[in-house]
């Protein structure tokens, strides 16, 4: 009992060593405290949370190293706090650039690109909504406060928000060839990511239909941060909305069984009167397949966790 007891301890010191090591790198690293390294700080952070701080909370109580485990967690949360405040700052700059100076199209993805190494082909493999670090650059960008309270009880049929992740947004934008005149609407908008990124990807109007009020207000409040314009966000069910305008509808999933079914039946009367498309990610695809009066070349058995695009026949 006593050797074992001997051992731990000794494996704890040796990983304490290892540790400060790894903080010592991180702080002396010039590259990570400059601003345009957001993907190099990201997987920083990452490693301080996850292999520093995680491991130094289960040694804890563990070990007869306690005070230097707590000096190291110190170390460790400062150095992660610094670091996290260099990203504060280059987002509220960035903030700035988007309310004053407006980017869109090209000028957006390459403000992206500058921070973010992203690769769009990797979409094709996902099994499940994978969040990467483009999600983490978006959501500082565009949705940087705390997510609000549901204020409102979900019927059975209707999803929680859960958001799509950033790159599938960017693969949409690139791969359907928006006309000027489109109006883009996102079913179920949650806190508005996809028709905020859609609109500064593409230039196009944006509309978001949200069930939940405190969702919408903050989708409008972000809109409003950063002086966009050709952006509504709509407080209604999806059944009651008014469709009259839209050419691509987008959904991830909101809701299934017959509110999907009734939502479907109202698009596809919208799609007597014009051409639309719907694109869709997640497990409501299958159903949309099998609609009759949508062409596309997504089978019932591909992937739900890629996007598929439909458009209607008639028109
Ligand atoms: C899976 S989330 C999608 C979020 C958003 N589209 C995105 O990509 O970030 C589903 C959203 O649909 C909303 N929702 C569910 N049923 C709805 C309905 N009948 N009408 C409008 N919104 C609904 C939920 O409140 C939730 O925010």
């Amino acid at each position: 009992m006593k050797s074992r007891i001997i051992n731990y301890n000794l494996a704890a010191e040796k990983a304490i060593f290892e540790m400060q090591s790894d903080i010592g790198a991180i702080e002396n690293d010039p590259l990570l405290f400059e601003e345009k390294n957001f993907d190099q700080r990201t997987e920083a952070i990452d490693f301080i949370e996850f292999q520093i701080i995680d491991q130094i909370e289960g040694l804890l109580g563990e070990t007869n190293q306690s005070d230097k485990l707590l000096l190291l967690k110190h170390r460790a949360e400062k150095v992660k706090s610094e670091l996290e405040k260099i990203n504060i700052i280059l987002f509220r700059k960035l903030q700035k650039d988007i309310r004053n100076v407006g980017y869109t199209g090209k000028e957006f993805k390459s403000l992206v690109n500058k921070h973010v190494d992203f690769n769009l082909d990797d979409n094709e493999h996902q099994e499940e909504p994978g969040y990467d670090n483009l999600d983490i650059f978006i959501n500082g960008l565009l949705s940087p406060k705390t997510m609000p309270e549901q204020t409102k009880d979900l019927e059975p049929e209707m999803v929680f928000y859960q958001k799509t992740p950033a790159r599938i947004i960017f693969e949409l934008a690139d791969k359907i060839k928006f006309a000027k005149e489109d109006v883009f609407f996102d079913l179920g908008s949650g806190l508005g990511q996809a028709g905020i990124l859609v609109n500064l990807l593409t230039g196009v109007t944006a509309k978001g239909v949200e069930f939940e009020p405190a969702f919408c207000d903050y989708s409008q409040d972000c809109v409003k941060k950063l002086n966009l314009s050709h952006i509504t966000f709509i407080n209604a069910d999806a059944r009651q909305a008014d469709y009259s305008d839209g050419t691509i509808f987008f959904m991830y999933t909101p809701f299934n069984g017959e509110i999907l079914q009734e939502v479907l039946e109202i698009l596809r009367k919208e799609s007597l009167l014009r051409k639309i498309k719907i694109i869709t990610y997640g497990p409501c695809t299958p159903k949309i397949a099998s609609q009759s009066w949508l062409d596309s070349a997504v089978s019932k058995d591909d992937n739900i966790y890629k996007l598929a695009v439909f458009t209607s026949l008639q028109n």
